[in-house]
């Protein structure tokens, strides 16, 4: 038969760009944080525990689905039950969604790395002055959603460029992006080795590390750390979104699974950990620097990497003039290059969907993703476009996206097909061989950990719809866009080719 599927090269390329797509900003503005605040040091066991009993199970599970049905989320579910098509569909259009705010940010992040060739930061060395440029000269923040006055030029022309080069990274197929990867996995790993070393050797270094991991053993009893500790592990590894169902299966239906597995998921903790070194050991100097304390300076998310962590690099010019330019490009740099494979990951999943359906080739369905991706991040690009991220990220990969498409591809291969016939399967190509304890994860621990998560983040949606800008419009607003993405997947399972390229592979 003829090869009609696109391939890696090598098993290594498709490590790496597996890889690549679970280490990404949320390793750095996520992990140290959630650690941080959820027990450091001792919550490293809840976070233990939720990857073996169920990040690393899922991710064997995606693996090996990927690899053999050879074929795209909804090509591979569809070929499970074809009525399980829409939830592959669902899983790409939220990935989809998290692409055009994740582009933003990285628009953002291209904003300050432009902004880092001076002397002298313009956001200057204190977390007030940061805050101030952040929203003011970067965003051009309105007074709240529906109050959309401009476009943050600077965060838009970023997210352009970044579209750009996802859609250069895979039109020309699956090689070309494990070229693209050997480069863009490892610098981001030198540059946070560089930062840590930078960090690690300023004074007040151990103040931070020692916020960041001195165990508090109490929240060990505590469920929301264990929650905490699983959420992370799942938006981590990028399961529930097909994407690594898609990487998988441009590897031959023999390839090994469950080392894949395990090599992918220890790659992603261990640049999690590091990261926190980075992050705890330059805002340890800062706050000793500037006679504060640890807890008043730290923060997740955009509050970190656009405020308080370039606050902090701007203050090493306070040691020598060059640190503050070098430092603020290299963190720049790591951030965007750490977010870019995760986000041509999203885009190549769907890419992958289409193609798989409709028989379009790569350049086309690229094309149509990276425009319609871009017209997505202009929205997320506007004066208001930071309280949607909010919101989106809140509603989408909180609650609608990755707990519900994981729940629901635990059932159908955990209970519908069967853990144990499938994990034979596994077993027969796989160079290390799963026991039952498998079966148990699928079946009923992750299951039952997602419907957990998911009626926790249900509830607190119902109960505080969203933090300080909430209103009856928001609400229903957030309602439609966790729904348009099951919707949307409905249509695309409806609609039929007359030749589906599936049904072609297979006669
Ligand atoms: N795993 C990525 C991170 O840690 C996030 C991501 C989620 C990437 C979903 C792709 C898809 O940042």
């Amino acid at each position: 038969m003829v090869e009609l599927r696109d391939r890696w090269q090598s098993r290594g390329s498709f490590l790496l760009g597996a890889i690549g797509s679970a280490v990404g900003l949320g390793n750095l503005w996520r992990f140290p944080y959630v650690a941080y605040k959820n027990g450091g040091g001792a919550f490293l066991v809840p976070y233990f525990v939720a990857l073996l009993t169920a990040g690393i199970p899922l991710l064997i599970l995606e693996y090996s689905l990927g690899a053999k049905m050879q074929g795209s989320a909804p090509k591979a579910l569809g070929k499970v039950r074809s009525k399980w098509e829409f939830v592959g569909w669902w899983a790409l259009v939220v990935g989809m969604i998290i692409s055009m705010y994740y582009v933003s940010i990285m628009g953002m992040s291209w904003d300050y790395l432009f902004s880092s060739f001076k002397s002298v930061m313009p956001w200057g060395t204190s977390a007030e002055t940061a805050e101030k440029f952040f929203n003011e000269k970067v965003l051009n923040l309105s007074s709240g959603p529906f109050d959309i006055k401009d476009i943050a030029w600077g965060v838009f022309i970023g997210a352009i460029i970044t579209w750009v080069w996802i859609f250069l990274v895979i039109f020309k197929g699956v090689k070309n992006v494990g070229r693209v990867v050997l480069i863009t996995v490892p610098l981001p790993w030198l540059m946070l080795v560089v930062l840590t070393i930078r960090g690690l050797t300023l004074e007040g270094a151990s103040t931070g590390i020692n916020y960041y991991l001195a165990p508090q053993w109490e929240k060990l009893f505590d469920p929301s750390a264990w929650l905490a500790a699983y959420g992370q592990i799942f938006f981590s590894l990028s399961l529930g979104f097909g994407i690594m169902i898609a990487y998988a299966s441009y590897m031959s239906k023999t390839s090994d699974t469950t080392n894949n597995a395990f090599i992918t998921a220890f790659a992603n903790s261990g640049t999690e950990y590091l990261a926190g070194f980075s992050v705890f050991s330059i805002l340890g100097y800062f706050a000793v620097s500037i006679n504060a304390d640890v807890a008043s300076v730290v923060k997740g998310g955009p509050g970190l990497a656009f405020v308080v962590y370039p606050a902090a690099l701007a203050k090493l010019g306070d040691i020598a003039g060059w640190m503050a330019p070098f430092f603020s490009i290299c963190f720049f740099i790591t951030l965007i290059t750490l977010g870019i494979d995760s986000a041509f990951s999203i885009v190549e999943a769907f890419a992958a969907g289409l193609e798989d359906k409709f028989g379009w080739g790569k350049t086309k369905t690229s094309a149509i993703l990276c425009v319609l991706g871009l017209l997505g991040s202009l929205w997320f690009s506007t004066t208001a476009g930071l309280y949607w991220l909010d919101i989106t990220d809140h509603w989408i990969s909180d609650c609608f996206g990755l707990a519900i498409i994981g729940l629901l591809e635990c059932i159908l291969i955990g209970w519908l097909w069967k853990a144990s016939k499938f994990r034979q399967e596994i077993n027969s190509f796989s160079d290390i061989r799963i026991g039952r304890w498998w079966d148990i994860c699928i079946k009923f621990i992750t299951p039952a950990v997602l419907i957990w998560l998911l009626i926790t983040n249900i509830w607190e949606l119902i109960e505080k719809p969203y933090g300080g800008y909430c209103s009856l419009a928001l609400f229903l607003g957030g309602w439609m866009v966790a729904l348009m993405a099951p919707v949307i997947g409905i249509i695309l399972t409806i609609i039929k080719p007359k030749n589906p390229r599936w049904k072609m592979e297979e006669g």
